[in-house]
């Protein structure tokens, strides 16, 4: 494997060819290049497309939010259920006609659909349009790409690359100037049996901790305030290096940076989840009172088909530790609804936990059957009826717990980290807790954008807390 510093300069120096090309492209035509970027999926996704577009940038194209003015297009995509892939592939069936007004335009696919053979095969054949097809673990390589397609004038599919040493020191452009991503780790090893991120990721490759030290430190001098670490299993952090560090060596590292600033990390999983890390988060400063443990289900049965390597009995050893060090920590879970052979009463255990737990918040996904992985190919799928009216269930569930916990915080004052006027009402700011919980509330979006400010709610509902009688303001 190369060293990631000669990865480094091969990348910047392809970006300043592409960036020649481009310049005198722009003389000719008049105005500068534009490269549009849209993310699918995870935020591990996310925190790639900020490196394509740092990379972008470095190429000398100006970012846009319009396809139709773009020279470069990139699909950053999800594989992670059927639902994601389709939806990308109708999207990027709609850049033919961007081709036809500009056939300078060059259309690349890459994220996890584009580490899966049979999407490859599917994009050759049926996207003709589609210049570059490159995976996940290859996106320092957009720029080599970009001068391959234009000396060849052919479409370049980059081997399925999986395994590779990411380069350091790469340009990033961050989306926001105080929440920010930093990538720990790549790739999963455990192969649990529904997913299929250990096949369109590869296995698990950890930076060194002193590379993300310095990034986190850059960070915290830059002025961000809410930092996430990523990784699949952050738990697994630094088991591939040379130097001995586990992930709570790292966020204890991390923590002792100085400034005003929280820590967050997912995903933490239930079978590694140990003591120390708990130890290390309670007597932290900076690390936020926020645990996302994903659960997937209840039942002993299915979690063991999972491939999860944890019972329920560990799982709530886990969360018991964690509310005995951490009392006020918010706890998040994911679920799966309708996996292979899961029955009433599977379905009954997982309603029973979180009964048990009272998560403060689920994401919950109808199981999807992946290409390639163990669970796909069995026959005793859970028909679609039952999964739709077992997920109704457990979000109505759901509901009721997400509002009793949100209540508690009703009349406390809470720190938020305001990030601006909200989406859904523009007269209304909305922020998060140091837990992660949404708050709506008033005030001068110029001056506290990217603030902390106390705001004391009056209201919630099962998703969101308010200091508004009103859910208008
Ligand atoms: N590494 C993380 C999860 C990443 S994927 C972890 O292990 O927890 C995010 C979530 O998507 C998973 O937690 C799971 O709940 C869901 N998911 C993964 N594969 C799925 C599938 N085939 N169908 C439905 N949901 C799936
Ligand atoms: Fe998928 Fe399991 Fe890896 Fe999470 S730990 S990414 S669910 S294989
Ligand atoms: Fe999707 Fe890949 Fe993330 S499959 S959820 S973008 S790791």
């Amino acid at each position: 494997m190369k060293e990631y510093t000669t990865l480094t300069s091969e990348v910047l120096t392809a970006c300043e060819q592409v960036k020649e090309q481009n310049n005198t492209r722009s003389l000719e035509t008049g105005k500068a290049p534009r490269a549009y970027v849209l993310t699918f999926g995870c935020q591990q996704n996310e925190a790639d497309s900020e490196l394509l577009c740092g990379l972008c940038q470095k190429m000398g194209y100006e970012i846009t939010d319009d396809p139709k003015e773009a020279d470069l297009i990139l699909a950053n995509t999800c594989a992670i259920r059927e639902h994601a892939e389709k939806k990308a592939l109708s999207i990027i069936g709609g850049f033919k006609a961007c081709k036809r007004q500009n056939p300078d335009l060059i259309i690349g696919v890459t994220g996890c659909m584009a580490a899966e053979a049979h999407r490859r095969e599917e994009i050759k054949q049926k996207y003709p349009y589609v210049d570059l097809v490159f995976s996940p673990a290859s996106r320092h390589r957009l720029p080599q790409l970009i001068l391959e397609k234009r000396m060849s004038g052919k479409r370049v599919f980059c081997p399925e690359e999986r395994d590779l040493t990411m380069p350091e020191g790469l340009p990033v452009r961050r989306k926001n100037s105080y929440r920010a991503w930093v990538s720990i780790m790549y790739g999963c090893n455990n192969f649990c049996s529904y997913c299929i991120v250990p096949y369109v990721r590869g296995r698990e490759r950890s930076r060194k901790a002193s590379e993300i030290v310095s990034e986190v430190e850059a960070l915290v001098g830059e002025g961000y305030k809410d930092i996430t670490l990523l990784g699949q299993n952050v738990n697994s952090y630094g088991k591939d290096l040379e130097t001995p560090i586990d992930f709570a060596d790292l966020l204890a590292r991390l923590d002792a940076i100085p400034g005003d600033f929280r820590l967050r990390f997912m995903t933490s999983h239930p079978k590694d989840a140990g003591k120390k890390l708990i130890d290390v988060m309670a007597a932290s400063s900076h690390v936020a009172r926020q645990f996302h443990l994903p659960l997937q289900s209840g039942s002993d049965k299915v979690l063991k088909e999972m491939n999860r390597h944890y019972d329920r009995e560990k799982y709530l050893a886990t969360v018991a530790y964690l509310r005995e060090k951490i009392p006020d920590v918010t706890l998040s879970t994911d679920i799966i609804v309708g996996f292979p052979g899961e029955s009433d009463e599977d379905f009954e255990d997982t309603l029973s936990i979180l009964n048990e737990v009272k998560f403060d918040q689920i994401f919950s996904f109808l199981y999807s059957p992946r290409k390639g992985t163990p669970a796909a190919g069995r026959e005793d799928q859970v028909p679609k009826d039952v999964k739709a009216e077992r997920f109704d269930r457990l979000l109505a569930l759901q509901n009721e717990i997400g509002l009793a916990n949100n209540q508690k915080l009703v009349g406390k004052e809470l720190r938020i980290l305001c990030d601006g006027p909200s989406k859904s009402n523009p007269n209304l700011l909305s922020g998060r807790t140091d837990g992660g919980k949404i708050v709506f509330f008033h005030g001068d979006a110029k001056k506290m954008t990217g603030q902390y400010v106390l705001v004391t709610p009056k209201r919630a509902d099962a998703y969101s807390l308010y200091e508004t009688e009103q859910k208008d303001g």
